[in-house]
């Protein structure tokens, strides 16, 4: 009796010992030191069980590609010229368009009737004011304006001024003018044009402008390969 009481407590110290140890294992599971977790890695995808889901994208050390340049396309017309040029414009380069409309809107009828108007405000280089202006804080995320617009007494329309001061442009704004007018192949207009951007658009770097009829594709086609933004 003596021997069976004794091996049946022996039994029990075994039970309870390799209790005591699987207790002190799973404990372990909850404390792996740092060391020996899976590397820890921003790029990694979770993982998925789901067999149809996309592959994760490889991780690679290859540098990113610069930001894709951000094109603004600007303009104002009263007939629609420059808004098709405009609208071509967008269709090649993939820029964001954005029209400039007066607050006052010029009349519809035949600027034979109301052209004088204009011609005052460029001899008083007023500032007509814009609806709807866009925030300094959207101009600012683009790093390329085209601003169109049509020939008004032989250079442009005073509301252009009135859109390039409203901003405080950096030279790494690169700044692309196009236009158009009755008459496209008048150099007078193209320099006046130009200088009344580059005044208005102060610390802007102005490049070469497009002048050209609003229906002459091929030569918006070969501006725009020539500044690199089709090939
Ligand atoms: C007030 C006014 C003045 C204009 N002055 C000129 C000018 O000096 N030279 C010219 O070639 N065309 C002139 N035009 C004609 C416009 O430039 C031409 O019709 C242009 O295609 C209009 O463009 P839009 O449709 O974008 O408004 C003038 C038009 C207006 C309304």
């Amino acid at each position: 009796m003596k021997r069976i009481s004794k091996l049946k407590s022996l039994f029990l110290l075994c039970v309870t010992a390799v209790c005591v140890l699987n207790a002190c294992n799973a404990g372990d599971s909850d404390h792996t030191p740092p060391s020996q977790l899976p590397e820890a890695s921003g790029n990694v995808l979770p993982a998925t069980s789901d067999p149809d889901a996309p592959e994760a994208p490889a991780a690679s050390s290859e540098p990113q590609a610069p930001e894709q340049e951000k094109i603004l396309i600007a303009y104002f017309s009263w007939s629609g010229n420059t808004e098709r040029m405009a609208a071509y414009i967008k269709e090649q380069t993939g820029g964001d368009l954005y029209e400039i409309i007066p607050l006052t809107p010029y009349p519809t009828t035949s600027y034979t009737l109301w052209g004088e108007s204009a011609r005052e405000e460029r001899d008083n280089n007023v500032r007509p004011e814009i609806r709807d202006p866009l925030p300094a804080s959207t101009v600012a995320q683009y790093d390329t304006v085209f601003i169109g617009f049509p020939i008004w007494w032989h250079t442009a329309p005073m509301i252009i001024g009135t859109f390039l001061e409203s901003y405080a442009w950096t030279d790494e704004v690169n700044i692309y003018p196009f236009f158009q007018g009755a008459s496209n192949n008048n150099s007078e207009y193209y320099t006046n044009s130009m200088n009344f951007v580059r005044t208005c658009a102060q610390g802007a770097a102005v490049q070469e402008g497009l002048y050209a009829a609003a229906s002459n594709t091929s030569a918006i086609d070969a501006y725009l390969a020539a500044n690199g933004f089709t090939e």
